[in-house]
């Protein structure tokens, strides 16, 4: 811990607001399924596709109903968790440390904002899973009530649930980045995340297995600049490799819920 205050305390005197970096790791403790871990989403698969050859714009192109019915099924296993210590530290944290914050998570369940972290200082790189948003492009819209919140695995849409997910008469698509889809700003804050991860003094990774592209830019980016990242996950992921390899930072091996809220009290001391 004393190292971990050592960088903490630096990293404060820098200007700049610390970073989060969150992966689906913060949210096991709350019931959600990692993706790759045994019970992952994309380790179990369904009786007809792997589910992570759902996960992409040409297979929702091909069967939108199916698609959309995974999905809403993940969404009802996203409304009945609820946000655990970590996601509350960093709820707090943000309340203290205002500009000083900024989170960046790859998860699409929502529990940071249902913690009470803002949408201002929230990007969620791989979107919100409790939104659509049309096929052919625009700003998302919460997916209507109407829809059922306690989806069982496998049921498949009716007709009438798949009227309701249009919007305005245009089909819609699961508000989510799929495989085969590209980062950008507008909808997925591409640019402003590179540029936190250029200007951040501190870098703190939560729960990821860093197997997406823009995780691993911010990760190297932050390095390049010669920042420290505090690491915390049970596993030695890529990001703890950087850290061993640069010597910039420190890997906390530990569960969230044990490290974030202690990480996140010595951050509010000291930023
Ligand atoms: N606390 C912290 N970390 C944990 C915990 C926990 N209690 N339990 C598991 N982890 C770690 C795992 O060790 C692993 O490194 O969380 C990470 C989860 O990795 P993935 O399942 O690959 O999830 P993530 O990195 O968020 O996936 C990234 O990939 O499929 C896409 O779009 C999807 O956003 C997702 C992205």
């Amino acid at each position: 811990m004393e190292r971990v205050r050592a960088i903490v305390e630096e990293a404060a005197a820098k200007p700049g607001p610390v970073v989060w970096l969150t992966g689906a790791g913060i949210s096991a403790e709350s019931g959600i399924p990692t993706f790759r871990g045994e019970e992952g989403y994309w380790k179990v698969g369904s009786r007809n596709y792997h589910p992570q050859e759902l996960a992409t714009f040409a297979a929702f192109q091909e069967m939108p109903a199916e698609v959309w019915a995974w999905y809403l099924f993940r969404r009802g296993v996203c409304r009945g968790a609820a946000p655990n210590a970590a996601h509350d530290a960093l709820a707090s944290l943000e309340e203290s440390l205002g500009d000083r914050f900024l989170l960046v998570t790859q998860n699409v369940d929502g529990l940071h904002l249902r913690a009470g972290n803002t949408l201002g200082r929230t990007y969620q790189i791989h979107g919100n899973i409790d939104f659509m948003r049309p096929v052919r492009g625009g700003a998302p819209i919460p997916i209507p009530e109407g829809i059922d919140l306690d989806w069982p695995r496998g049921r498949q849409l009716r007709a009438e649930e798949l009227a309701l997910l249009a919007h305005e008469g245009e089909p819609t698509r699961p508000h989510v980045l799929w495989f085969d889809e590209c980062y950008d700003e507008a909808t997925f804050r591409f640019e402003s995340s590179l540029r936190a991860a250029a200007e951040t003094p501190l870098l703190v990774v939560v729960g990821t297995a860093g197997a997406t592209n823009l995780p691993m830019q911010i990760g190297m980016l932050a390095a390049r600049q010669g920042t420290p990242s505090i690491v915390i996950d049970p596993e030695k992921n890529p990001f703890a490799e950087i850290v061993e390899r640069t010597g910039l930072g420190v890997y906390l091996a530990g569960t969230a819920g044990e490290w974030v809220p202690r990480v996140a009290d010595l951050v509010a001391e000291r930023f």
